[in-house]
């Protein structure tokens, strides 16, 4: 999830642009740059690390005469952009802003363009040279392909032919004063001040400058000058738009007008899927993940995987291992790292070890790895963060792109752990001719209505999550209750309400219940059971029967239009229908506003909840 800042105007803007990246800071980077039109040309600064990184080299460049002549009129249009790392190492060289061949044209991305590898093979047939090995510098060739005097009409012709999650802002030497925008999912919007225009990734960026915001939707193409903003379709359909004042302040701003980080995180959801996906996905036949290095000789001949993670990590690696089994029939072992580390394991040449960490530095993780691999055992990282001590541990990696997670409870970069771990699962049941070339299209089609699916189960279930967590929020103890793939959901639920409630909570197998747990229950205890449509509904709602016999509340979380859990449980919310084992990924969602809404109604900081590290570097 990088961030874009536009500027055009009468102020000299390098130090506007730089304010507005630190105003994205939140976002997460690994790298930044600013790019300005000056005396005819374009200027550009870059630094690999944060911020103060960028403002130093940049005042180092200014001061060193920064390439113009000095008599030079200071700049009043350039882009700036903090990137945070999915295709290319952290590098300068893949710093954004990226120039085309005549270095007269310069952008800025964020998101992920799905075809890149189609089009650079493309442009280099025509002649055209790279210098980065990002997806985004695609879109500044791509300009110059179709440039011809006209930077709007460029831009759109290279949207026509992009395919992916992004928003990107295009400046040309030959026209300064002018920004052209883009925006196909990902976010922009543009800023209206007294003769001068703003684009960015979110409000935050110029909100210091300007409170007039004109949202930008869907492939819709921006122009910005310093007289204001002008929209048009994909076509170049003028559409009329506003601007909306905005009373937020820059707290509220970074939050996107959320109340908490982890409540905008929880609804980031289904871009964090989408980022993930999108490009892993490039046809109906196949998932590609050639970035990932292990052979496919390898994997086809592999005999067995062990996966080692911490926390929600854990739980999402148990929801992979379902899908793995079900779909690849490999054999899966699941371990917490901080028992694997020590517990001398069986592993060696042969197995797959895959290391779950968002963070990328949890060290009983990292520990778990490193062990593995000692044994000879292939390692791979799945991991949010590049460059993080997991990628320099493994033999290979897989990113999600769930973008920085601020939140100390873990929601988008779950849900994108999890779907990251159904592209192995298809991915090793291809190699391996265990599912049938149809049931691979059919789960490749239901991956990539993921999104949609989350923003409609988020939208249909947060004013239903919100009435039960207010007549909850009191509760001494809740028990949850799952079976199959709803056991990890379960998990996950109940740790992110002790996580941000405190409210003691355990999670169980439904089938276990019998076993002791029920001697738990009384008219007090609220039971979330987890009701999905599955091969095991119907043991799941013997299990609320005999919940509901000893007293205790039902919540089920059940899928959309299933009646026979409304019939049975005390109260039902609905998620959307998907493929049986897709199902965590929406089924989560309730149990994750549950924790946020309960946690909120006891007035609990649930960004940083007590004792809890965003990372867990220590044993
Ligand atoms: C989850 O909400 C917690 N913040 C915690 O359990 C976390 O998942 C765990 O520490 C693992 O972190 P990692 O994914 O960065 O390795």
């Amino acid at each position: 999830m990088c961030g874009i800042v536009g500027y055009v105007g009468a102020r000299p803007c390098r130090d506007l642009l730089v304010a507005g990246l630190e105003k994205l800071e939140y976002r997460g980077y690994d790298s930044a740059g600013v790019s300005v039109i000056e005396d005819g040309r374009i200027d550009s600064v870059r630094a690999v690390g944060n911020l103060a990184n960028l403002r130093a080299a940049v005042e180092d460049h200014v001061s060193n005469g920064g390439g113009v002549a000095v008599a030079a009129p200071p700049a009043t249009t350039g882009v700036a952009h903090t990137r945070w790392a999915t295709h290319g190492r952290v590098t300068e060289e893949n710093a954004h802003p990226h120039g085309d061949c005549s270095d007269r044209i310069h952008i800025v991305l964020n998101g992920i363009v799905e075809n890149h590898a189609e089009l650079r093979q493309s442009l280099a047939g025509e002649g055209h040279r790279f210098s980065s090995e990002t997806d985004a510098e695609i879109v500044a060739h791509l300009i110059e392909r179709h440039y011809d005097g006209d930077l709007a009409a460029a831009v759109r012709a290279c949207f026509a032919e992009l395919r992916g999650h992004y928003a990107f802002v295009a400046m040309h030497a030959d026209e300064p004063g002018l920004l052209v925008g883009a925006r196909k999912e990902c976010p922009l919007v543009a800023g209206v001040g007294d003769g001068e225009s703003f684009l960015a990734s979110a409000i935050p960026a110029f909100l210091a400058e300007t409170r007039d915001a004109v949202a930008i939707e869907n492939d819709e193409i921006v122009t910005i000058d310093a007289s204001g903003v002008s929209i048009s379709d994909a076509e170049g359909n003028p559409i009329e738009r506003g601007a909306e004042w905005v009373s937020w302040d820059v707290a509220a701003a970074e939050k996107g007008g959320y109340e908490t980080f982890m409540l905008k995180e929880i609804h980031e959801q289904a871009d964090a899927v989408a980022e993930t996906i999108v490009d892993r996905l490039p046809t109906d036949e196949g998932v590609d993940l050639s970035e990932v290095e292990l052979d496919d000789s390898f994997l086809r001949d592999l005999r067995r995987i062990v996966i080692v993670a911490c926390g929600t990590s854990y739980h999402a690696g148990l929801v992979g291992r379902y899908a793995i089994e079900e779909w690849a029939r490999v054999p899966v072992e699941m371990d917490i790292a901080s028992e694997y580390r020590y517990r001398n394991p069986v592993v060696g040449p042969g197995d797959l070890v895959i290391g779950i960490t968002q963070s990328g530095e949890t060290a009983d993780t990292l520990a778990a790895m490193r062990l593995a691999r000692e044994h000879g055992a292939k390692v791979l990282a799945l991991t949010n963060v590049m460059g993080s001590q997991a990628t320099r541990d493994a033999d290979a990696v897989l990113y999600t792109r769930a973008g920085l997670e601020v939140g100390v409870a873990a929601t988008k970069t779950f849900v994108a752990q999890v779907a990251a771990m159904y592209l192995i699962g298809l991915r090793l049941a291809e190699l391996r001719g265990a599912l049938p070339p149809q049931r691979v299209a059919e789960l490749i089609a239901e991956l990539r209505r993921l999104p949609a699916k989350i923003e409609a189960t988020l939208a249909a279930c947060e004013d239903r999550v919100r009435e039960v967590s207010s007549t909850h929020h009191d509760q001494r103890f809740f028990l949850y209750l799952g079976r199959h793939i709803g056991l990890p959901v379960c998990l996950e639920g109940a740790l992110k309400l002790k996580e941000v409630s405190y409210i003691p909570t355990d999670a169980y197998a439904a089938g276990e219940m019998k076993h002791g747990p029920i001697a738990l229950l009384d008219e007090s205890t609220p039971v979330v059971c987890v009701a999905t449509e599955s091969p095991v509904l119907d043991k799941v709602l013997s299990n609320v029967e005999e919940v509901r016999a000893r007293g205790a509340e039902t919540i089920a979380i059940a899928t959309e239009g299933c009646e026979r859990v409304g019939e049975i449980a005390d109260q039902t919310i609905e998620v959307a229908r998907t493929d049986w084992i897709l199902q965590p990924i929406v089924a989560i969602l309730p149990l994750q506003l549950l924790a946020y809404y309960i946690a909120r109604a006891r007035d609990l900081n649930v960004d940083q909840p007590r004792n809890l590290a965003k990372t867990v570097t220590v044993e």
